[in-house]
This record gives structure tokens, sequence and C-alpha cells, in this order.
């Protein structure tokens, strides 16, 4: 095989919230494997920072502050992309977050707030950047970043996991409608990264269990996020669309079985046998 196919070499990529966390990693990672990227941020040092970390490294990227919340923002930052860069490759619907609330306690405001930041905005960022790839005839890849409460059960996070389920299923039709394009669509399923994004929803206390509640023993960082980016949004991936890739260190497999944190056993249930 032509190892050139790992690489993003003439690319651009347009990474949403890649100012931290997993955006981030990706946009880093997209821009080490070769790529030019736009980095979109709603918080302009971090945006400016992703750019110049890139920069540093001998790349090409461009900051720009979006609140992709605001699908005409959006529009105006996938011009300027294309207006700096020529076109836009790839394209990585990374925004989104929640908070921690019984559903019942939540008022309609809040849904709202969750509706937009997590499926809007993956809706927004595909009508933005699709019509231009389908017009340049020369395919493209998108990546959904969702998570594992998309396909599971999430209480407290009710609202924020039908939108991620929303977006599996989402992924699963823009790949049929963009496949004739030879425009590929995944999503990836995330489950505990050690972001910022994450320190705000959990203490210490669950911190404490990462290492026994996910199968490989540590919580993600966002570069192992960002290889299975890498890799959909490259030609190794050329013949993959509509999955949705569960980068989680194995916790999906699992499905309620732990190690005792005492033994080291297999247990399945909630962490201590009865006595
Ligand atoms: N961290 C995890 O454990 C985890 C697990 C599963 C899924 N995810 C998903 O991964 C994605 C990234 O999560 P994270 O933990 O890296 O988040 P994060 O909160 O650490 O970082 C998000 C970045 O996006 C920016 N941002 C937020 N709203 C924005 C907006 N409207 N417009 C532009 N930029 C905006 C923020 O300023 C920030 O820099 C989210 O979709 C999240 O649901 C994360």
């Amino acid at each position: 095989m032509d190892t050139r196919r790992a690489f993003l070499t003439d690319r651009t990529a347009l990474v949403t919230g890649a100012g931290a966390g997993i955006g981030k990693g990706i946009a880093l990672a997209f821009a080490s494997f070769g790529a030019r990227v736009a980095a979109l941020e709603i918080d302009e040092t971090r945006a400016r920072a992703t750019a110049a970390e890139i920069e540093a490294a001998g790349g090409q990227a461009l900051a720009l502050v979006t609140d992709v919340r605001d699908g005409e923002a959006l529009a105006r930052a996938v011009a300027a992309t294309v207006e700096r860069f020529g076109a836009i490759d790839i394209l990585v619907n990374n925004v989104g977050g929640t908070f921690r609330a019984p559903f019942l306690d939540v008022a309609e405001k809040g849904w709202d707030a969750i509706v937009r930041t997590n499926l809007k905005t993956v809706l927004h960022g595909t009508r933005a950047v699709a019509p231009g790839m389908i017009a340049r005839g020369r395919g493209g890849s998108i990546v959904n970043i969702v998570s594992i409460e998309g396909v599971r059960a999430a209480p407290l996070y009710a609202a924020y996991a039908a939108c991620k389920a929303g977006i599996i299923n989402f992924t699963q039709s823009m790949a049929l409608e963009l496949g004739p394009h030879r425009i590929r669509v995944n999503a990836i399923a995330p489950d505990i990264c050690l972001t910022e994004g994450l320190a705000s929803l959990v203490g210490e206390a669950e911190r404490a269990r990462f290492e026994w509640i996910v199968p490989l023993g540590r919580a993600a960082v966002p570069e192992d996020i960002a290889g299975a980016a890498v890799f959909l949004a490259s030609d190794l991936a050329g013949y993959v669309t509509g999955v949705t890739l569960h980068v989680d260190g194995g916790t999906h497999a699992a499905a309620g079985w732990y190690r005792d944190p005492g033994s080291g056993e297999w247990i399945l249930g909630p962490g201590r046998r009865p006595a």
C-alpha cells in the first residue's frame, strides 16, 4: 500500500471548537499530517493559540473567531477559509457540551441550549461546507464528534444524549446523501477524555474510578481521539462511510462490566460485590 494515503498533505481541514480539548488535539494532529487547518473557536485567545502552535511547527493555520451555533457566522468562516486556502476537504464538527441535571429539572431554555450546541452546530457545519465539496467534485470527509452517550442511557444528560444519538443517525443519512459525491461522513464516539469540558462535569471521586471503569485502564487524552480523526479524514478510510467509531478504551464493549479495584476481577455491576 502507498503509505502516502495516511497523510493529509495539500488538504484543508476546518475544525470547530479547535481551541481546547478534543478539537485542539484534532487540529494539531491534522497539521502534523500535512493539512492546512482553519481553527474555528468562540474564544479568540484559544483560536489564536492553536493557530500559532501549528504555525510554530511549520504548518499553515487560520484562526477564525466564530460561534458555530450561528449558521450565518459559520458560513462566513467557511467563506474566509475558502478565500485563504482555496477549498475545504475535511470538516470536523467537534463543538458540543452539556451540563449535569435530572431531565425533569431542566426548563425548555436548557434543552434549547443543548440542542443548539450539540445538534444544530453539526447541521449548520454540514450545510455550510458540503455544497462547496460537491461543487468542486473532489470528494471530502466529514467527521462528527459524538459520544458513547449517543448509544447508551445517560441519566443527568438526557437531552445531550438524545442530540448525540441524533447526530449518529444524521451521520448515516448524510453518508448516503453525500456518498454519490464521494463525500464520506463518519462519527467518532469518545467516552472519558481528559479535557476542560470533562473537568466541568466530573468530580475527584469519579476521576479516581476511570482506571477500572475503562477496560484499557485509563481515560483518553485528546490525541487518542485525534488518531481516529486522522484515519477517518485520510484516504486510508477511503471506503469507510456512515460508521461511528468508538474510541473509548473499550467502555462501549464493556456495557456494564468493570474491573474490581481491589481484586482486579471482572464484575458486572456497580463496582463492588455485595459482602
Ligand atoms: N471530553 C470528553 O470526555 C468527551 C466525551 C464524549 C464526547 N465528547 C465530545 O467531544 C467534543 C469536544 O469536547 P471537549 O471535552 O474537547 O470540549 P471542551 O469544552 O474541553 O472544548 C470545547 C472547545 O470548543 C469551544 N466552543 C464551545 N462552544 C463553541 C461555539 N459555540 N462555537 C465555537 N467554539 C465553541 C470552547 O471554547 C472550547 O475551546 C464535544 O462534542 C463533546 O460532546 C467529549
